[in-house]
């Protein structure tokens, strides 16, 4: 079996979009691509780009280990997922649609609350009028972040926002950064939890982990510099862990997602869980991947884990 890597490589122009800071190192890949070739005859890299067509139909892999994030709009991670369906070669983890749900943290919300899953109260804002609107009656603090970001960023510690005033000022500033609507969402002061899936058909949920961050919060900086501890196992109530579980498969389903994900979510101090998002795209890097921490504390090392997602996608082809 030949196994064709595909990632995201910053722009050579070094136009620094925001998006880069999702990419994975060039270390990783290497990690990565090694790790696919222990479970297969042969593993080649596939740069995502605007030719992305071209050289997977001159490499022609049996299947594509897919990790890329894209470069622009609510649709980015769709577009590598898009293409290797319209090449009919298959390929890990979830679809287009999957990935464009997930993305949109608004949408993914809305869903959980539907399936009767805590979510923080949120709104959008698509102009800083609309938040100087809608300030008055709120109640802080909340916080403001990208609609359709990822790996936290346009997240730190200012993006917790405790008055009218300045809600209007931060919502301002990350329009004009992120240019997308600003999820706006009540602020749970508590513990970052995450819970990694893997599967289809059945699903094995990993234990739940626990994210220490220096500032309480899981910030971009924080996501930057590695500069965080995962407790994992961690000893969370089993009340709570179990709900994690189910919740966490029920997202999982009702978006479609396959093969593998991580669910985050933010523990308030009375013991209440609370949904923040799904990620079927999580980090798989052996150095900073949170998934592989998760996975490690279920027995799998690294390249394990790599070999249980090859084989998952081969039983859901089967
Ligand atoms: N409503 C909230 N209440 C408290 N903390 C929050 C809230 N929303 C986000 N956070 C903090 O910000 C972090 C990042 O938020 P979130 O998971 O929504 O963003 P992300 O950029 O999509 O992350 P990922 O890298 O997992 O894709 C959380 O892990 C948590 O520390
Ligand atoms: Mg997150």
């Amino acid at each position: 079996m030949k196994i064709a890597l595909i990632y995201d490589e910053p722009s050579p122009q070094g136009e620094g979009a925001w998006v880069e800071a999702e990419y994975e190192s060039p270390r990783t890949i290497e990690a990565l691509l090694a790790a696919i070739g222990a479970h297969c005859e042969e593993a080649v890299r596939v740069p995502f780009g605007p030719d992305l067509i071209e050289r997977l139909r001159a490499e022609g892999p049996d299947l594509a280990f897919n990790i890329v994030e894209g470069r622009d709009g609510p649709s980015r991670e769709s577009i590598a997922p898009a293409v290797l369906d319209f090449l009919g070669i298959p390929y890990t983890g979830s679809d287009g649609v999957a990935l464009g749900i997930s993305l949109n943290k608004a949408l993914t919300k809305r869903l959980a609350s539907q399936l009767g899953i805590p979510t923080p109260a949120f709104f959008l804002v698509h102009s800083a009028q609309e938040a100087v609107e809608r300030a008055a009656g709120l109640e802080y603090p909340v916080l403001v972040k990208p609609n359709f970001g990822g790996s936290s960023v346009g997240i730190g510690p200012e993006s917790i926002v405790r008055c009218p005033e300045a809600l209007a000022q931060v919502v301002e500033r990350e329009l004009a950064r992120y240019s997308q609507p600003c999820l706006v969402e009540a602020y749970v002061e508590g513990e970052d939890l995450t819970l990694g899936l893997l599967g289809s058909d059945d699903l094995e949920a990993l234990p739940a982990g626990k994210v220490i961050t220096p500032g309480g919060i899981y910030s971009e900086l924080a996501k930057k510099t590695h500069e965080r501890e995962i407790l994992c196992p961690y000893d969370v109530p089993q009340e709570v862990e179990g709900k994690l579980r189910d919740w966490s498969v029920k997202i999982f389903r009702a978006i479609g997602a396959r093969d593998f994900a991580r669910a985050d979510y933010v523990l308030g101090a009375d013991g209440q869980p609370w949904f923040l998002e799904i990620n079927p795209l999580p980090g798989l890097s052996p150095y900073y991947g949170v998934l592989p921490v998760l996975a490690q504390a279920a027995g799998y090392t690294h390249s394990q884990l790599i070999g249980r997602i090859i084989s998952i996608v081969q039983q859901r082809l089967a």
